[in-house]
């Protein structure tokens, strides 16, 4: 179920705010009734119409990707390297990654036509935590205590972050990074940062998501239950803007 403004937006119609208004002026019908209220929830299978004329849905799609490396989180790419949209071209719908991952990078990436979802998970003062397994070249130790504290990068200093499973391998280490930030190549440069550069990146949690039962290049649909928890996520999000809006 969405709201009926959203479900009207996303079909074209017009600004949220503008669906707000047509609702508002009673020039919208739902199933043969008109509706006014602002709060009114519809689902796939409600007609909808605006002065009349019904509107078609395009369906909300929610897909977890397990993005191998060597592919670009971008839809189209200029000099026509292989990109996420070549794994989920069989998915209808335009779908969009949620942020991204380098090139480089393998894991969880999110790919959805919600709009207004992507835009708080995206929205840097949203702190959805995300979990990596890092490898670093060379024995980083009791180094990786400096990326729990916080580094200062040229774009600022990094929010606290948690190291767990610190394991040798080779003369490399490997471990799990959680950071709740998403800024560019972040993992990346905070490794460098502290002399460890990073030889093999790959995300394996999305706040309370996994990589569980894909392999690289699979993906799947979120369940309602997934799709409803992110939105409550957001929803904690868009509670915490309104709040510092009144301060
Ligand atoms: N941090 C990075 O450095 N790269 C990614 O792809 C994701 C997080």
């Amino acid at each position: 179920m969405e709201r009926l403004q959203k479900v009207m937006a996303h079909a074209g119609i017009a600004s949220r705010r503008k669906c707000e208004e047509i609702i508002l002026a009673g020039r919208v019908r739902v199933n043969g009734k008109t509706v006014k209220d602002l709060g009114a929830k519809v689902d796939k299978d409600d007609l909808i119409e605006v002065d009349g004329k019904p509107i078609i849905m395009e369906r909300m799609v929610y897909v977890l990707l397990y993005k191998p490396a060597g592919y670009l989180s971008t839809v189209v790419d200029p000099r026509r390297r292989k990109t996420v949209q070549d794994l989920v071209g069989d998915i209808k719908e335009r779908i969009y990654p949620v942020g991204r991952l380098d090139y480089d990078t393998s894991g969880l990436l999110l790919l959805t036509n919600d709009g207004e979802l992507t835009y708080s998970l995206t929205h840097p003062s949203f702190q959805v935590e995300k979990t990596y397994l890092v490898e670093v070249k060379g024995k980083a130790g009791e180094a990786l205590k400096r990326l729990e504290k916080g580094v200062e990068l040229e774009d600022g200093k990094t929010a606290p972050a948690r190291v767990r499973g610190v394991q040798e391998k080779g003369g490399n280490t490997v471990f799990q990074l959680t950071i709740h930030e998403g800024r560019n190549r972040q993992v990346r440069r905070m490794c460098e940062h502290i002399g460890y550069p990073v030889i093999n990146l790959k995300r394996i949690a999305f706040a309370f998501l996994d990589l569980k039962g894909l392999r690289p290049g699979e993906y799947r649909f979120l369940s309602d239950e997934e799709v409803e928890k992110l939105k409550k996520l957001q929803g904690n999000y868009a509670g915490f803007l309104s709040k510092t809006k009144n301060i």
